[in-house]
Formats: C-alpha cells, sequence, structure tokens
C-alpha cells in the first residue's frame, strides 16, 4: 500500500492553548483510520512545545513551518533544526510560496534547509508552485520543475528517498479556487520526474482542498496526500478530510 499523507500548515492560526484544545479534539477522531495514512501537524513555532507531550505516543507527527540552515549563530529571530528536534519536530516544511514572497526563502535556501533538514533527521516537505501568470503564461511545468530540480540538488539517491514534496498552485492557496485534479496531476507527474525513478516519494496537494474535493485528488496516481492550510483549523473538519480520502 503506498503512502497516503496528510499535512495541516496552521500558518499562523493556534495559540499554544488553542493546539492543545484542537488536539484533545482532533486525536480520538483519526486514531482508528487505516495505519498506511500519516497525519503532520505543523502549528506556529510557540505552539510546538505544547503539541509535543500530546502527540507522544499517537499516529500524529509534529511539523515545523519553517527553520534555518544553519544549526545556531547571529540569524536574529531564527529557529534552527536541533532547536526543533528537541520539541519532538520530525517534519518542516520548506519552501513554502508565503515564506517565498515574505520571508526570502528562495530556491537556494531552500536547498540548504533541505541538507540541513536531512543530516539532522528531519523530513523535509518542500513546497513547489505557480503564480497565476506563470500558469496563464503556461510554464506552469518549466517554473515547478525548475524548483524542484534546484531544491533537491545534488542530494543522494538516499537522501531523496527521505523527502517529501508539496505541489501549491499559488493561485489555488487560500481562494477556494483549487486546482482541477487533473491539472494537478498533470504537473505532479512531471515533479515526479526530477526524483530519478523513485516512484515511492510522496507528491502532495495543497491549494484550497476540502472534504468535498479531496477524493478526486487522491484517485490521481501521482498525488499522495495532501498540504492542507484553512480546512485543517477545525478538529472535525480536518479529520473528516482525512477520512474522505483514506475509508
Ligand atoms: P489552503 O488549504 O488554505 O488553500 O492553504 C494551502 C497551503 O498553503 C498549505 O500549505
Amino acid at each position: 500500500m503506498s503512502r497516503t499523507i496528510f499535512a495541516a500548515n496552521w500558518k499562523m492560526h493556534k495559540t499554544a492553548a488553542d493546539t492543545a484544545a484542537f488536539l484533545d479534539a482532533f486525536l480520538p477522531k483519526v486514531a482508528a483510520l487505516p495505519q498506511h495514512v500519516e497525519i503532520i501537524i505543523a502549528p506556529p513555532f510557540l505552539s510546538v512545545p505544547s503539541a509535543w507531550p500530546a502527540l507522544r505516543n499517537t499516529r500524529v507527527r509534529l511539523g515545523a513551518q519553517t527553520m534555518h540552515w544553519e544549526l545556531e549563530g547571529a540569524f536574529t529571530g531564527e529557529i534552527s533544526a536541533p532547536m526543533l528536534r528537541e520539541f519532538g519536530v520530525s517534519h518542516v516544511i520548506l519552501g513554502h510560496s508565503e515564506r517565498r514572497a515574505h520571508a526570502n526563502e528562495t530556491d537556494e535556501t531552500v536547498r540548504l534547509k533541505v541538507r540541513t533538514a536531512l543530516e539532522q533527521g528531519i523530513t523535509p516537505i518542500v513546497a513547489v508552485g505557480e503564480t497565476q501568470d506563470q500558469r496563464k503564461a503556461g510554464i506552469t511545468q518549466e517554473h515547478v520543475v525548475g524548483q524542484t530540480r534546484a531544491a533537491l540538488h545534488q542530494l543522494s539517491t538516499g537522501d531523496l528517498g527521505r523527502v517529501i514534496l508539496a505541489y501549491e498552485p499559488i493561485w489555488a492557496i487560500g481562494t477556494g479556487q483549487n486546482c482541477a485534479p487533473e491539472e494537478a496531476q498533470r504537473v505532479m507527474a512531471a515533479i515526479r520526474g526530477c526524483l530519478e525513478g523513485l516512484n515511492e516519494t510522496p507528491i502532495l496537494y495543497g491549494g484550497s482542498m476540502n472534504a468535498q474535493n479531496v477524493a478526486g485528488y487522491v484517485a490521481q496516481p501521482d498525488i499522495n496526500g495532501g498540504l492542507v492550510g484553512g480546512a485543517s483549523l477545525d478538529p472535525e473538519g480536518f479529520a473528516n478530510l482525512i477520512a474522505s480520502a483514506t475509508t
């Protein structure tokens, strides 16, 4: 059975108290889902310490939304991989379009972060995606393949096999305008083409995914789950989304 992964990217939502309340409600709802389904919650940094004890001995893994590529140093406001690991973080989203747009994550810094995450035993979830203008110009595949190749540049086959990818068309994020599953599949097949035959590498779709449209995505051969923003914020709604895709 191939892997199916749903990762919640909470962005700048939920205090530590909100996070604890979410997990109280969410964990019982997902306990009985099939074992091949992997679930990751990526809260804001300050909510990570409250999520960690709640997730111990559960099936849900803990993610972060970014990190620095250096292990320590004069980088005001940044968080390093060892700091994340100390609080049980096993996954980190890298290259999200909001980080690329607002926080200077570039192809080069994403590449550095991917390497550091792998060296530190944290699974990178590498996000790529095109703007509406790039889509209209017909350069979607060229753009996302370029971002993917840059992020994975010179990784060993072993390391490549530990990466999760996420295709998030920027125009579909938070807009309610999800990308048609067939269109996403075409782009994601091109992304898979960058993986040197690693057909098991999970590739997630992100962009206005919800409980109503999720089944259409996971029915596609190169879509292995979702990176979910808005629809991951409500415990019942997110549990229903995952159940709609996997039962
Ligand atoms: P939405 O699901 O809110 O469109 O956000 C997607 C996203 O950016 C996840 O990383």
